[in-house]
């Protein structure tokens, strides 16, 4: 059994007590995502009236989700804090590293040879450390989470975005990077700013055609790829009750494309459903004792708009199908409206290729309206007039859809049975084209639709729709066909028409899987060793970074001075790097390379002040680690805003960085390089920037009595022999100092054990 119902009943047995605890302390009423939120700090002390969107606290999750490509550097860094086994529940997903090519045996098998060495570490690891392993074909990570491991009412971290997949049963799921999952693996405080709260009231019902994905389009249309920054969006209203516990997580996992936190629906009859058809009766019956404390409290369903920073209605009765593209998510376009808008825009009309599945539409329920459509245009004489390409969810969805026939509908028409997996959503296809050099329009049933995402080619223009709208418009092989008004030409020549979609929520005979793909970990995994070759360009162990000495901090060369923005992104790019998530110093090959030299404007192009030449940041890096020099990156403002990525605190630490010092760092940035044990310093006198010239070197000053609140100081030495000395500010408190003074958070961790 892979969900834990003692660690649910004991969030439970406290759930309701801290909840009106809370209720009473602030003296108002509470929404959905406030009970969970609250009823996890990390401490009951940091009860207060944190302003949402500002204020840090500090939570303690419940479990932790990790898919291969992310695990790899997580799990490194789980292994240098001297845990036997995870605080929390965790497990690994392998389901990013397989590429679709041609068809779910054949990729299979390449995959397994491809990735051999990547899988046996994470599998071994996660056996090691007590953590659930689904191996590759197992299924994608958020509906494998979905089928057996979200609960309402509880709290969880996964190091995807979509992570949010969960709020469809009523979970609070967060996608993080490597170093939070870190966190809370070890039972370190998570810190996550207060979220504010933006509520979306469904009313009506979804009817024919239109399904959960038409409502998470439509808003994503209004509120864009920008619009639900920091915030949670809670879902409510009568119109929510309606929907699948699955087409739930359709509209949450899509949360992530607004840039929301996470995304929530209340509990309800059709989670409990779920859940008992997922074999988890004692988490459902546990949920329906504390069912009203897994809601908004009446008052707020009453007055939203008194106590949600937004609130947005939708009508599902009025709603129709939405396409959104290309090149973002945001772009919404009802299905009425859509051949007009590819005329007008010019994009391509033929539909080159249809693809349904991912994290996002890969239900029972999902497929099951899909291949309604597929069966129809059978009987009715239609084909696939383009290439139609199917990723099933999970190995449970992908057995139960094969024995009630919904595979050999889609296979009846043409359609190709890819791996259970992401293939294509995260690029991993191999796109069969004779010209990648032209223009070509793709839809798919997934959640973004950016430039290259999908194949790589930046002609495409992909489109995203429900899985039911993706299969009709690929048997038209037609971006213009709309099948609520259109018809279609059969193979007799005749005019015929697609009936409404229409699919069961849930298998009539149940679920029913042959092997899921679950491996268990190991009771004792103490005898576990973990092998990674020295010759590996995928994994490196990490050592503990070495504990600061006070003469590392003296006469330090300027590394970099950074011109403008400098997200995460530049400090370590992804592409091409992707495939050394895992070995730290292969990946630091491109630190800091999309960075601007503000000295000559250029990229990837610093001085080496030990032989006078230029070269890359990571080479000057190198040589002066090989000589034992430790070196200062200097920025401007918002250093490292973007995404929660921990190899842009890991990959600077490694190459002997010592300190940023920068105008302002983006906060996650900031946490993740004292968690590495570096010093992230702002200028007092944001002018003192200035100051800093190509050759100079850097002394700090005040790090033995350095303390919360107390400002150090940074003693520059130029080339002319002169010197200058300048403020800088820290936020870092007890806790972090002894972070720092460890080397990182992780060797804090184990020394404390010891
Ligand atoms: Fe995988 Fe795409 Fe979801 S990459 S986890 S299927 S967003």
């Amino acid at each position: 059994m892979q969900f834990d119902i003692d660690l649910i009943k004991k969030v439970y047995s406290s759930f309701s007590e801290r909840v009106d605890f809370t209720r009473s302390f602030l003296g108002r009423p509470m929404t959905y995502a406030e009970k969970i939120l609250y009823a996890h700090l990390y401490d009951k002390k940091e009860l207060g009236s944190h302003v949402r969107g500002v204020d840090y606290v500090n939570f303690a999750p419940d479990r932790v989700a990790m898919q291969d490509a992310t695990a790899q550097m997580a799990l490194l860094q789980f292994m240098i804090a001297g845990k036997n086994k995870v605080a929390v529940p965790s497990s690994v997903h392998c389901d990013h590293l397989i590429q679709a090519d041609v068809n779910a045996e054949t990729d299979i098998k390449t995959a397994l040879n491809t990735n051999r060495e990547v899988y046996s570490f994470l599998q071994s690891v996660s056996s090691k450390y007590g953590i659930d392993f689904w191996k590759p074909g197992a299924g994608i990570i958020h509906q494998v989470v979905l089928e057996n491991y979200a609960f309402p009412g509880g709290m969880m971290v996964g190091t995807d975005s979509h992570t949010p997949n969960a709020g469809g049963l009523g979970m609070l799921a967060i996608g993080v990077g490597g170093a939070d999952a870190v966190d809370v693996m070890t039972a370190i405080p998570w810190e996550l700013k207060m979220p504010k709260l933006i509520g979306v009231k469904l009313s009506g019902r979804l009817k024919g055609w239109v399904s959960p994905k038409d409502v998470i389009l439509k808003l994503a249309g209004i509120l864009t790829v920008k619009g639900g920054t920091n915030a949670i969006i809670e879902y409510f209203g009568e119109g929510a009750e309606s929907i699948s516990a699955t087409g739930k997580a359709t509209i949450c996992n899509m949360g992530a494309e607004v840039g929301a936190t996470t995304s929530i629906f209340p509990y309800d009859n059709n989670m409990s459903e779920y859940l008992i058809a997922t074999g988890r009766k004692d988490v459902a019956n546990a949920a329906s004792a504390i069912k009203s404390y897994l809601k908004a409290d009446d008052e707020i369903l009453t007055e939203p708009e008194k106590y949600f920073d937004r609130l947005i209605e939708i009508n599902l009765s009025e709603l129709e199908p939405y396409i959104n593209g290309p090149f973002t998510p945001d772009a919404a376009q009802p299905i009425s409206e859509f051949a007009r808008i590819v005329k007008e825009k010019g994009y391509p009309q033929k539909m080159e290729v249809g693809l349904i599945g991912s994290c996002t539409n890969s239900s029972y329920q999902d497929m099951s309206r899909a291949a309604s459509v597929a069966r129809q245009a059978a009987a009715k004489g239609l084909t696939v007039n383009a290439e139609f390409i199917v990723n099933p969810g999970s190995e449970q969805v992908r057995y139960t859809a094969e024995r009630d026939g919904i595979i050999s509908d889609f296979k009846s028409i043409g359609g190709v049975i890819m791996t259970n997996a992401c293939g294509p959503c995260i690029g991993q296809w191999k796109r069969h084209t004779e010209n990648p050099e032209r223009k070509n329009s793709i839809l798919t049933s997934f959640n973004r639709n950016f430039a290259k995402r999908a194949d790589g080619n930046p002609n495409t223009h992909a489109f995203i729709a429900s899985p039911e709208i993706v299969t009709a418009l690929t048997i038209a092989g037609d971006l213009c066909f709309n099948p609520l008004t259109d018809t279609l030409k059969n193979k007799n020549g005749k005019e015929v028409k697609l009936d409404e979609p229409y699919g069961d929520n849930l298998p009539i005979k149940g679920f029913d899987v042959k092997d899921s793909g679950y491996i268990a970990p190991k009771n004792d995994g103490k005898g576990i060793t973990i092998d990674i070759s020295p010759d590996s360009e995928r994994l490196q162990v990490l050592n503990p970074f070495p504990v600061p000495l006070p003469t590392d901090f003296v006469n330090m060369p300027l590394l970099i001075k950074v011109s403008g923005k400098c997200t995460t992104d530049h400090i370590s790019m992804a592409g091409p790097w992707l495939k050394y998530r895992g070995h730290l110093e292969n990946i630091s090959g491109n630190m800091l390379m999309g960075a601007v030299n503000a000295f000559n404007g250029k990229t990837n192009s610093v001085l080496n002040v030990l032989n006078g030449s230029y070269d890359k940041v990571s080479e000057v890096a190198k040589t002066y680690k090989a000589q034992g020099i430790f070196s200062v990156v200097i920025a401007e403002e918002n250093y490292g805003e973007g995404s929660s990525r921990e190899h842009a605190a890991l990959e600077p630490r490694f190459l002997n960085v010592k300190a940023i010092i920068s105008k302002s760092f983006a906060r996650i940035h900031e946490t993740n390089l004292k968690k590495q044990g570096m010093l992230a310093l702002t200028f007092v006198d944001k002018s003192d920037y200035d100051k800093i010239c190509e050759s100079d070197t850097m002394t700090i000053k005040g790090l033995d009595t350095f303390a919360p609140g107390k400002n150090l100081f940074i003693e520059v030495s130029h080339k002319d022999g002169t010197k200058e000395l300048f403020e800088v500010a820290h936020t870092y408190n007890d806790l972090q100092i002894n972070w720092f003074k460890s080397g990182s958070a992780l060797n804090y961790l184990s020394q404390l054990k010891k």
